[in-house]
Order: structure tokens, then sequence, then C-alpha cells
């Protein structure tokens, strides 16, 4: 192999780059990402990340049952979310791009949707990227718009990443909502049995890091094939 591990350095002397766009609402793709980044970086690539910043903010949670259905509602009609202008770093020369970000209603978040219509001509064109996706549990569909996209801006798309939330239906459901509204589905008698959390565990994020120091190898490899 010509590749060190602890370094990344190949033996032509290139280190791997990665760049990470995201966007997290209620923080569970941004511990994803975290997981990513923990394993590309143990893989020995340099990894840069950038957040989505909404322009109007974008308050977790949203506090009544209308507000959050009302959301519901517009994100299934992909409403777009405008972002802050992303920073220089984003435009650099990259071997490959992460977008990540939740489902909502079953398509990218408004966040991911504005990135797309007004950077993804600038960023994607001829690199590969891989969609890495926060759910509580259909992102099918959400991860099919995505590759579309990226492939119409001349991007060559990987099979996306999905991570679900570990809950059984429609306990996951009900959970959701409730946490969405700002309730606690944990206080609900009938809930606390079987809604045991909000979001991802520690074995998926574990599972992550290991994905994400996998790919890194591969990545060093290609690099110094
Ligand atoms: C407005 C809204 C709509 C959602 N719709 C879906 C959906 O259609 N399918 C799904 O699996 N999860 C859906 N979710 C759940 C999120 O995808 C999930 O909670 C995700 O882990 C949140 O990631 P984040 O904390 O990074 O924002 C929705 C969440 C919100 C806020």
């Amino acid at each position: 192999m010509n590749t060190t591990e602890t370094t990344g350095i190949t033996s032509h002397g290139h280190v791997s780059r990665v760049l990470i766009i995201y966007y997290s609402f209620s923080r569970q793709t941004r511990k994803l990402v975290r997981a990513a980044e923990k394993g590309l970086a143990s893989a020995g690539v340099e990894v840069t990340s950038e957040r989505l910043i909404p322009v109007k903010h974008l308050k977790f949670p949203f506090g009544s049952f209308l507000k959050t259905l009302y959301m519901m509602i517009i994100t299934f009609f992909r409403k777009r979310m405008p972002v802050s202008e992303l920073s220089a770093r984003a435009f650099q020369e990259y071997d490959l791009i992460i977008i990540a970000g939740p489902t909502w209603s079953f398509n990218p978040c408004g966040p991911v949707l504005s990135f797309l219509d007004t950077y993804c001509n600038d960023i994607f064109p001829g690199r590969r990227v891989l969609p890495i996706i926060s759910c509580r549990r259909y992102w099918r569909y959400h991860g099919h718009y995505l590759k579309k996209r990226i492939r119409k801006c001349g991007g060559y798309p990987m099979e996306p990443w999905a991570f679900n939330h570990p809950v059984p239906a429609p306990w996951d459901t009900i959970g959701l909502f409730l946490t969405l509204m700002g309730r606690n589905p944990r206080r609900v008698a009938i809930l606390k049995k079987f809604y045991t959390r909000y979001g991802h565990n520690n074995r998926q994020l574990h599972e992550m890091e290991k994905r994400a120091h996998d790919l890194g190898l591969q990545l060093q490899q290609q690099e110094s094939a």
C-alpha cells in the first residue's frame, strides 16, 4: 500500500481532501458529520466542513402543533430556505464532496435545496458527491432527488449513506412529531416504553465513523495509484 494510515500522505505526497457541506436542524446530521470527520481524519484525509446557515433563523423545536404541521406541509412542496454565502474554502479543489442533511417531508431540507439552487453548478461539476441523510425512516425519494440534481450539475453521485432513527413504527412518527412541537415524548405514559430516544444512537455513530474511515483509505489508495 502506498499510503501511511497515520499521516495519510501517499507516496506521491498527496493528501486526499474532502469537503463536507451540511445542514442540521436538531443536531442529528451534525452528529453524523462529526463521526464522518473523525473516520476520514483517522484515515489521514484532510476534511473541511462547511455548515449551511439559513438567512432566516429556524428555531428548534417549532413550538406548537400548528407550526409543526405548517412546516411539514411547506417542506412537502420543497420550500427553499436561503442560506448565507459560503466561505471561499468551499470553492477549492477536493477529491470528494459530501452533502449532508435531514429529510423533510420526503425531500431534502429547505437549506440544502437552496444550496443546490445557488451553488451546485460551481461546486459539483466533475466531482464525486456522497449524500449523507439523517431521517426518521423515509429517505428513498430524498436520495433519488439528490442524485438527479447532482448529475444535472455535472457531478458523479454515489449511493447515499442514510441513517434512520432506530425506533420502530409508529412510535418513531409520534415521537418525532411531539419532539418537533417541543414536547418530550418520554414524558407521555404510553410512549415511554416504545420511544426510547430522539435521533441516532452510538452504534450508528460508530458505524458512520467506520464507514468514513474505510472510504478515507480508499480515497488515499486511489490518489496514490
Ligand atoms: C419539517 C420536518 C419534516 C420531516 N419529514 C421527514 C420525512 O418525510 N421522513 C423522515 O424519515 N423524517 C422526516 N423528518 C425527521 C428528520 O429527518 C430527522 O429528525 C432527522 O434526523 C433530523 O436531522 P437534523 O437534526 O440534522 O435536522 C422531518 C423533520 C422535520 C423537521
